[in-house]
């Protein structure tokens, strides 16, 4: 008997070690009801294609999800065999050597300013799944209201916030804000800067510009002279504490991706059916500006899966599944060639678009990392009032001058 409950063990272990080693590992991350859905698509394909996939959670923030993969490829590690990546850390993942090269996909369908990035040379080593692209989320009720029209300039957009806020406190709400976005110290920051800046002759490009200058003022003014955005967005605020706080109905409005749509539209939302979504305002003499985020997926250089994993990235970019995705978790797919039959059921998807063809991208450069590191710093010292704009400006350039002249 004895024997027989050893023989059994052993059979079930070996038999667990040699599941876990035929399975694909697939590292995901983003809001938790995101990661739910993932487990629903990854079960239709197992049911396809017959491999096992297993899914590696990761965090919500861009940052933390860099830095969880740059430990497995440093260490080479097998798993995970595929990954999702931010668009703006594609480049420095190509150039270190760590994604295999993609054949055999045709990119034509795709949004180019996001497979370039995927680009070397001729060579593809990545596949956009979903592009973003900042939106302004409303609340129409409160719009009609207060009697507000739909701001295009950040003006109007800062004039109406205070309209809504003020009313809103008067009934008792103490805690209402005009306007939620993002504002820690953290990628997000860099997104929210650019949207400000680059419709008005800013951007990366000459950092101390006055295009650059106008938009952190009118960042730190939101937090600290209108008092329009709460006073944990330089510490706090990132998507999903904009999100929550808004979808909470504690917010007029708030600067999101598309991703937000489907959430604040949910059985449970506290503020369903009560929505907008428009393009991010502008100033009065710029232009709209929406940064161009995304992600990627990618087959680790170590996996010892790749044919498998080819078989997961060719599924999750189809035209079907690309449809699936933007129905069901509200993304904005990476294919051009799907947008007419989703316009047509979900109307807010024009916006969106609309939105997407004024999107800025970050630099698709190896170090962008460090660089944003660098801006992030100064700009967040600036929301804390810390430090004058023009002087966070002036050192941001200079400590990317030190950047590029090391790394160019
Ligand atoms: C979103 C975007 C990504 C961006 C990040 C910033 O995930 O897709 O490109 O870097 O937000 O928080």
């Amino acid at each position: 008997m004895l024997s027989f409950i050893l023989l059994l063990l052993t059979t079930l272990l070996l038999s667990g070690c040699t599941d876990k080693e035929s399975e694909l590992t697939l590292a995901v991350g983003g809001a938790p009801a995101e990661v739910e859905r993932w487990e629903e698509i990854i079960r239709e394909f197992e049911n396809i294609e017959r491999i096992r996939v297993r899914i590696i959670r990761q965090p919500a923030d861009t940052d933390l999800r860099r830095q969880n993969l740059v430990l497995a490829l440093r260490s080479k590690k097998k798993d995970p065999d595929i990954f999702l990546m931010d668009i703006a850390w594609v480049s420095q993942f190509i150039e270190s050597g760590w994604l295999t090269e993609i054949k055999g996909i045709d990119i034509s369908p795709f949004f180019e300013s996001a497979i370039r990035v995927d680009q070397k040379g001729e060579r593809v080593f990545a596949v956009p799944l979903y592009v973003d692209c900042g939106l302004l989320y409303y609340r129409e009720d409160l719009l009609k209201e207060y009697n507000c029209g739909l701001p295009s300039t950040w003006e109007q957009l800062v004039e109406c916030a205070l309209r809504v806020q003020q009313g809103e406190r008067e009934k008792g709400r103490k805690d209402f804000y005009g306007y939620v976005w993002q504002g820690a110290q953290y990628e997000g920051l860099i997104c929210n800067f650019l949207e400000l800046s680059a419709g008005t002759g800013g951007g990366f490009e000459d950092l101390d510009s006055q295009g650059n200058l106008k938009a952190l003022i009118m960042m730190r003014d939101m937090i600290h002279r209108f008092q329009i955005s709460p006073p944990n967005t330089y510490t706090e605020m990132k998507e999903e504490e904009a999100r929550i706080f808004f979808q909470m109905g504690k917010a007029m409005f708030e600067r999101n991706w598309p991703y937000a749509w489907k959430l604040h539209n949910s059985e449970s939302s506290p503020i369903r059916g009560k929505v907008g979504v428009t393009l991010l305002p502008k100033f009065r003499d710029g232009d709209h500006a929406s940064c161009l985020g995304g992600w990627h997926l990618g087959i680790s250089i170590y996996s010892d899966k790749k044919g498998e994993a080819l078989k997961l990235v060719r599924y999750l970019t189809s035209k079907e599944v690309q449809i699936k995705l933007a129905r069901k978790l509200g993304w904005n797919p990476a294919r051009k060639d799907v947008y007419d039959e989703l316009i047509k059921e979900q109307p807010h998807m024009k916006a969106v678009l609309r939105s997407c063809e004024k999107a800025v991208s970050r630099p698709a450069i190896p170090y962008y990392s460090q660089m944003s590191e660098v801006l992030r710093k100064h700009l967040n010292a600036v929301l804390a009032n810390r430090i004058p704009p023009a002087r966070a400006l002036e050192q941001a350039r200079r400590e990317i001058e030190r950047l590029n002249e090391m790394y160019r």
